[in-house]
């Protein structure tokens, strides 16, 4: 088994997190279709589980599910991240537990049901993190990972992407599919594996292009003054054809949601 994760999640780029720029700029992602949750919560065979999730950051899933759930334990090491979603929908819900700390540290308060993890788990130190979930999921219960808040086959995709590869922070990115990578490393045994029916969705050109700079690869503070300008008119720039009327953008949104056991 290989030990080492791929250089571009170390914890140098993940703590990136930690600043209150990329908490600010965070509720401007588009949000996960609603059959995301849909899809989550018909794995639950009991009303009263509880769930614990991972790399909570605003509690976007964790505040979406307190309703339906015992109850959430929400870990994530980025105070800002948690204040921000405290100010939120659901955020003093009290079902939820906001606990800030690393996942591979923290007072954990099993058994739980679920572990979902969104847009997370690549930042975790994965040989500790999987046997941590094993430890505290009961058996019948699944680790879910979610992924999918960006736009889906917009057609400024190529031009935006040449933009990012231009301007991002991270300088070890590389294309990888992390599920295959979880399984071919022996930390997952995968079950299930759905996408969301693609939906629409609209929003202004200012906040989409705001929204990058809650990536850790585009923070503010890691491009600098100068580069976040120049990024933001240029991308505002090859956008201009596609915004409507009302200074919108219009694009489709798909959540992938797959899950699984996780393995020692
Ligand atoms: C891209 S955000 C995803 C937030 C949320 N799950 C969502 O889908 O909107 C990733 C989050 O993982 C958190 N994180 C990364 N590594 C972590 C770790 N080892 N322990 C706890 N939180 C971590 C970051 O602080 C950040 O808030």
């Amino acid at each position: 088994m290989k030990t080492s994760r791929p250089r571009q999640y170390w914890n140098d780029y993940a703590s990136r997190f930690k600043n209150r720029s990329l908490a600010e700029t965070y509720e401007l992602r588009p949000p996960y279709p609603d059959e995301t949750y849909k899809i989550i919560l018909n794995l639950f065979r009991d009303s009263r589980a509880r769930v614990l999730d991972v790399g909570c950051g605003t509690g976007k899933i964790a505040r979406a599910l307190v309703d339906h759930v015992d109850g959430v334990d929400a870990v994530d090491f980025s105070q800002e991240m948690i204040q921000v979603g405290k100010s939120l929908v659901n955020g003093d819900h009290p079902n939820l537990r906001w606990i800030n700390g690393p996942v591979e540290e923290v007072q954990l308060y099993p058994p739980y049901q679920m572990v979902t993890a969104a847009a997370s788990i690549h930042w975790m130190e994965w040989n500790v993190v999987f046997p941590r979930f094993k430890e505290v999921l009961m058996p019948d219960g699944h680790l879910v990972i979610i992924d999918g808040d960006r736009p889906i086959e917009a057609p400024w995709h190529d031009a935006e992407l040449s933009l990012i590869r231009r301007y991002s922070t991270n300088r070890h990115h590389e294309q990888i599919d992390l599920i295959q990578e979880l399984v071919n490393r022996g930390h997952l045994h995968l079950i299930g594996d759905k996408k969301t029916t693609p939906v629409s969705f609209s929003q202004s050109l200012t906040d989409y292009v705001q929204s990058f700079h809650s990536r850790e690869s585009m923070s503010k503070e890691h491009m600098g003054e100068k580069n976040v300008k120049a990024f933001d008119s240029e991308l505002s720039h090859i956008l201009s054809e596609f915004v409507g009327d009302e200074g919108f953008l219009t694009f489709q949104l798909e959540a992938r949601v797959t899950w699984g056991r996780p393995l020692t």
